[in-house]
């Protein structure tokens, strides 16, 4: 009898911290517009402007934020960030340019328009709230310096998506609230279907020879049967899994070599890898016209029984970029795969299927399932990711094989890295701090070596690189950060509550801690959502230092870091104090031991707080609380007589005090 009541009441929507890409684009001399068009001529003309610049946006995974005058307000990132929202709103930009030539044109109305956009941390308050952040700021004041038709890019977004578009610098930018020039970059081109950024595959290949050879098996038994062999290498991002095939293709040179990837997002994708692959072994141009495709297509199956009708379907596919019913499509790719591998084996290779349509999975498996008399390797590459949506992925089929590419060696990270300077001259300090970071992913020793080079961190001085400061708190690089804050970002809301409760306390944490710092409401549900972490191998089971709780480790530093990063900074001191309690009660009688890592964690509650506005009697009784802490610490330090953790301890004691005279310092009792 309590029809339209609500049910419970709504949960407050979630803060979070991220980094999105904005974009401003605005009208050249709105004022003027208006003054020389009649209202009514200028009405239907704004809304249709809108109307394509709202299009251009949705269509690369944007968000029109607002509209304010003649203005389109954008983000990307927001609600889901994706790892290449960077080049998303590039290509955006560039499509929103191109719409409105494209109409203004035959419109009696001069429209010209002025974009800037750039990469930055914002904070999110709720779906339906304004990001808030300098990010916003920035991208609107780039867009009024830019000139009529031009589309400037911000520092960070360029660094981004350097290696696909064509952009030149600008004099650096003298912004209205900004003390230094904001250097900015004039777009000149994108490109519409490379990655934002390129591998580097110059580095001699390390390790990976027992994988190599499960390849070259897959290959040589869908020779020796005449059969088709699907095998899948799965890896998270950066493993190295197209690094591996390429370097298995590298080696065959008997077959006839087809490939194809499936793409983030785009109109009529479905298709997409098995067009891109087709294009290529047939030797057709993207702008080869619908009859000429049906000749090659022909003269490839010619000999087949259905000839026609393979073709026919063929080209429909290969022409309009679109497929006829599935199963007919299905069917005629099938039977031109098979009559290529009847004439010499055949490799399929597609890469990014964790990307693929539901029907672009289901084909893949149709040809495994149903090819008949030809040797087809089916190689497919993939992120774990694959598995959440197709779990039985290849399961149950005697010809398929799925390997799962695990982290490099230390030595192997090092022989990378040897690689990848040139010589064996980086310090050690660097090179521990690069494969501590990078934790076996090539990837990320790749990014972490650029990042330092880059930001001339790391300099060449003579034979050697010399490290310039303390790399031991440098940045998680940027693409690297995309990437996994866009895995985060796919996690339930409730998963996600956890992982960043799990990222405070640190990259090994127990399960207890974590019931105590997630809220009551989803705390009974901790144990289902740790094992759907440990599935996405976000985290893993780790051996328990206390005795009956189960602890973890987040696989990767890194992904810990991006978790952190994206906590608001009240919610952070909220949750450092609260891992304080935990351990200050869990470790009883032995809480001394732990005196530095709960002087750490108060410690950090204080500076959160100190960094957001002035510090209340219970933020001050905070520090008080971890400066004594640590002064103890500091003290069982000098007994060790490890002066260097003596003077750590005491100096950031020191510092959560509050000031007091000199004189008064120095015959403080408590001072050691
Ligand atoms: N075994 C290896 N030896 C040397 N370099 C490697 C190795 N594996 C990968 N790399 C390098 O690391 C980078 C990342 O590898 P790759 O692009 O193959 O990763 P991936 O698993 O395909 O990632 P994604 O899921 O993002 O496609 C590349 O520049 C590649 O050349
Ligand atoms: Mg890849």
């Amino acid at each position: 009898m309590a029809c339209g009541a609500p049910l419970a009441p709504a949960a407050a929507p979630r803060e979070v911290r991220k980094t999105v890409t904005a974009l401003f684009c605005d009208l050249v001399g709105s004022t003027t517009l208006a003054e020389r068009h009649d209202p009514e001529v200028l009405k239907p003309v704004l809304q249709r402007y809108f109307e394509e610049m709202r299009a251009a946006v949705e269509r690369h995974g944007g968000t029109v934020e607002k509209f304010i005058g003649d203005a389109v307000v954008a983000v990307f990132g927001i609600p889901q960030v994706h790892e290449d929202d960077a080049i998303r709103a590039v290509r955006a930009a560039s499509e929103m340019r191109e719409r409105l030539m494209a109409f203004a044109e035959g419109s009696a109305v001069e429209l010209v328009c002025r974009i800037g956009l750039t990469t930055g941390e914002v904070l999110v308050a709720g779906e339906d709230q304004p990001p808030i952040g300098d990010t916003m700021n920035i991208a609107a004041r780039l867009q009024s310096s830019a000139e009529p038709g031009e589309i400037l890019i911000g520092e960070p977004t360029y660094r981004l998506v350097q290696d696909a578009v064509v952009a030149e610098p600008v004099e650096p930018l003298a912004l209205k609230g900004k003390t230094e020039p904001v250097p900015a970059y004039r777009l000149l081109q994108v490109a519409s279907l490379s990655p934002m950024r390129t591998r580097r595959l110059d580095a001699p290949m390390v390790g990976r020879t027992r994988e190599r050879v499960l390849l070259q098996q897959a290959f040589e038994r869908a020779i020796s049967d005449r059969a088709c062999q699907l095998f899948t290498v799965l890896g998270a991002a950066g493993a190295g899994k197209s690094r591996l095939v390429e370097e298995f293709l590298s080696g065959i040179d008997e077959a006839n070599l087809m490939r194809g990837r499936c793409l983030p997002y785009g109109d009529g994708i479905t298709y997409f890898p098995v067009a891109e692959a087709m294009k290529e072994a047939l030797g057709l141009a993207d702008f080869d016209d619908e009859s000429s495709v049906r000749e090659k297509i022909h003269a490839a199956v010619a000999e087949e029984d259905h000839a026609e009708a393979i073709t026919a379907n063929l080209a429909k596919l290969l022409a309009a970029g679109e497929g006829g019913a599935p199963e007919e499509t299905f069917w005629a790719i099938r039977r031109f795969l098979e009559v290529r591998g009847r004439e010499r084996p055949v490799v399929v290779v597609f890469d990014d299927i964790h990307w693929g349509e539901p029907t672009f999975l289901d084909l893949v498996e149709h040809v495994a399932d149903w090819s008949r008399d030809a040797s087809i390797l089916l190689l497919c590459m993939a992120r774990p990711d694959l598995l959440d949506v197709r779990p039985g992925w290849a399961g149950g089929k005697t010809n398929a094989a799925t390997i799962s590419l695990a982290p490099l060696t230390e030595a192997e990270c090092a022989e990378l890295i040897n690689h990848l300077v040139g010589s064996s001259d980086l310090p050690q300090e660097v090179r521990d701090r690069i494969t501590g970071v990078a934790e076996g992913n090539p990837l990320f020793v790749e990014e972490m070596l650029r990042m330092l080079i880059d930001d001339g961190l790391l300099v060449r001085g003579g034979e050697r690189w010399v490290p310039v400061g303390d790399l031991g708190d440098v940045s998680v690089p940027p693409t690297i950060s995309a990437l996994l804050s866009a895995r985060l970002d796919r996690l339930s809301d409730a998963e996600r509550t956890l992982i960043e409760a799990a990222a405070v306390c640190g990259k090994e944490f127990h399960r207890g801690a974590i019931g105590d710092l997630v809220p009551e409401d989803s705390s009974g549900d901790v144990d289902i959502h740790l094992r759907s972490l440990v599935r996405r191998e976000l985290i893993g089971p780790q051996r328990s230092l206390l005795p009956g709780e189960d602890a973890f480790r987040f696989r990767h530093l890194l992904i810990r870091d991006a978790a952190y990063d994206s906590i608001p900074k009240h919610e952070r001191a909220d949750l450092h104090e609260a891992f304080a309690d935990w351990l200050e009660r869990v470790a009883g009688h032995r809480v001394a031991e732990q005196e530095e890592i709960l002087g750490y964690h108060l410690e950090q509650a204080y500076r959160l707080r100190a960094e957001l506005g002035p510090l209340d009697d219970q933020a001050k009784g905070l520090g008080e609380r971890a400066a004594k802490l640590l002064m103890a610490a500091g003290r069982r330090a000098l007994d060790r007589g490890d002066v260097p953790a003596t003077l750590n301890l005491l100096s950031r004691a020191a510092e959560l005090l509050p000031r007091i005279p000199r004189r008064a310092r120095c015959s403080s009792p408590t001072w050691p």
